[in-house]
């Protein structure tokens, strides 16, 4: 009867013993497939991570640029240093520490763990940083050009505490719609919110070019779900009001800005703006730019 009991319990700690050793890490390639001083992307519950072997050491940081979301798998790899391919930011694969501009934010680091010769990540959890997932609400072609707009629920549908998207205005955001193959930049793009925290939803514009991300995009249907990490950067108003600020814009360069004048019109702020926005011809002023941009304000044509 005791023999049997042990037995029993034996099996059950074994049992759980795989059960969080299942749940916690999960195997991300085999270390045969990653050679010393070679980078390879694997993903995890939808992160893009950069595993790196480090003379027969294996390290794993986000595999996103915190500048503005190059590839680092696809960069160079020197002693414990990934460099971005598109502008050279460095990070400590071990770490994520950044090490060399312009990136100033550091990557997100993984635990990794070798079970014979499988290479296992740790999971982040719930508890990851800021990655929501957002609703295509509508998209709009602007007349005469080659841009688009996406419109975006700002309320969250279904992750981290159900929080809405906080943004300063100007700042920019990465967004992995899913789907998209063989893009040389990537599976992700960083794009600038340019609607205002005080509007109820969220927009950006772009340009819609031939690679297979501004394809897939623009054939988003309403209602399609992306996910977006962010909001990011610090080109934003100064807080000094004393002080006039002035815009210099071109284009879909507007961006930044359309969200700045439409915050600080909003919310009535005490600051002096002056703008200039040079373009084509007048129809090539975006119309969001022209409508919310110049309620109470003097458009001057040149
Ligand atoms: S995107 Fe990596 S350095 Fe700019």
């Amino acid at each position: 009867m005791e023999i049997q009991t042990k037995i029993h319990i034996d099996y059950r700690i074994q049992d759980i013993l795989g059960f969080l050793l299942s749940e916690d890490f999960v195997k991300v390639a085999d270390t045969k497939h990653i050679q010393p001083s070679r980078m390879k992307e694997v993903q995890v519950d939808g992160e893009n991570i950069c595993v790196v072997n480090v003379e027969g050491k294996y390290f794993a940081i986000n595999n996103i640029c915190t500048h503005e979301g190059g590839p680092l798998a696809d960069g160079t790899l020197e002693g414990y240093e990934v460099e971005c391919p598109w502008h050279g930011s460095k990070f400590d694969v071990r770490t994520g520490e950044v090490k060399n501009p312009p990136a100033i934010e550091p990557e997100p680091a993984y635990e990794v763990k070798i079970d014979g010769n499988n290479i296992l990540i740790k999971k982040q959890g719930k508890s990851k940083p800021s990655q929501l997932e957002l609703t295509l609400q509508q998209k709009d072609k602007v007349e005469g050009t080659d841009v688009m707009s996406f419109k975006f629920s700002k309320q969250t549908d279904q992750v981290e505490d159900n929080k809405p998207l906080d943004h300063t205005a100007g700042q920019f955001a990465f967004f992995d719609i899913g789907g998209v193959y063989n893009d040389p930049k990537g599976q992700i793009r960083h794009f600038t919110i340019s609607s205002s925290p005080t509007e109820n939803f969220l927009m950006f514009g772009t340009r819609i070019r031939d690679s297979p991300y501004k394809k897939r995009l623009s054939a988003l249907e309403e209602g399609a779900k992306v996910k977006l990490r962010g909001p990011e950067g610090q080109f934003v108003l100064h807080e000094d009001y004393s002080k006039p600020a002035v815009f210099l814009s071109g284009g879909i360069g507007v961006t930044p800005f359309r969200s700045m004048l439409k915050y600080a019109t909003d919310k009535k702020l005490p600051v002096k703006i002056i703008m200039f926005d040079s373009n084509r011809n007048s129809n090539n002023i975006l119309s969001y730019s022209k409508k919310s941009l110049m309620s109470g304000r003097t458009l001057i044509k040149i």
